[in-house]
């Protein structure tokens, strides 16, 4: 089995066996968890330190707020993008047009990405048009009441591809991943990433909740947020 790194400093001593490419990972945790941060070290080691190309894809920020995140932890993505390596494309929730999926696709296709990151699938999943999911994959509409179905197409479509996929996922208690209940059953793997007051400090967690086919460490582990990024503690 092919395995890849994360790239994320400290992470990948928790996946034992490495992570299986092309499976998908489920992130979820509540705003300010650093699921973002997360998603981003992915695209950004991936392509700086193993030469994998990605695709960034975000509901809730525009381009150059990205961009300007990763300057802030002096990551050079752009320089992966002028070589045509990365791309970050954001949509305006309130406009998402039916072509989303196939945009995505084909911006996988001409980047030859290797990971993707959806930030986040929680917002992907309120793309309903005149109250129904409608949305094209390939040249197939597809309209749907579901938001199982909905999670499903999406899920399995991009499944297809030749990426490693994440999907971060908004979550309003640690306890439940998504509000669709599915995700997490479709997904290969999910971690928790969990922020929590003391004084006043914010002490944060990782936890990996599931991984198919690969043997991981379990139990919660600290992580800190530094002006280079996340380190996830011993
Ligand atoms: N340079 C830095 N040093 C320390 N901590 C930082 C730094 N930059 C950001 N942070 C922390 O990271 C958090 C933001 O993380 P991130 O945006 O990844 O969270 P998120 O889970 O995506 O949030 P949301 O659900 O709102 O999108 C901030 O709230 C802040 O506490
Ligand atoms: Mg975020």
């Amino acid at each position: 089995m092919e395995t890849i790194k994360l790239g994320i400093n400290g992470i990948d001593k928790l996946f034992i066996d490495g992570l299986p490419r092309k499976s998908n990972l489920l992130v979820y945790g509540k705003p300010g968890c650093g699921k973002t941060l997360f998603g981003l070290e992915f695209i950004y080691h991936g392509v700086d330190d193993f030469n994998e190309n990605g695709v960034y894809v975000t509901f809730d920020q525009s381009r150059e707020n990205i961009l300007q995140q990763c300057r802030k932890f002096g990551w050079d993505i752009e320089k992966h993008m002028k070589k045509g390596k990365v791309s970050v494309l954001s949509f305006a929730i309130d406009k998402l047009d039916r072509e989303v999926l196939n945009k995505i696709i084909s911006e996988i296709r001409k980047t030859r990405a290797r990971r993707l990151v959806i930030d986040t699938i929680t917002l992907l999943a309120l793309s309903k048009y005149e109250d129904k999911y409608t949305f094209l994959i390939k040249d197939k509409v597809v309209v749907s009441n579901s938001i199982q179905q909905f999670i499903y197409s999406v899920i399995t479509t991009l499944n297809c591809l030749d990426t490693t996929n994440m999907y971060l996922a908004f979550s309003s208690d640690d306890e439940s991943a998504t509000q669709d209940g599915i995700s997490e059953y479709l997904c290969d793997g999910i971690i928790n990433l969990r922020i929590r007051k003391m004084g006043k400090a914010f002490i944060r967690t990782i936890e990996i909740m599931k991984m198919r086919r690969s043997n991981h460490l379990s139990g919660i582990h600290n992580f800190s947020i530094t002006d280079k990024g996340m380190i996830v503690e011993d």
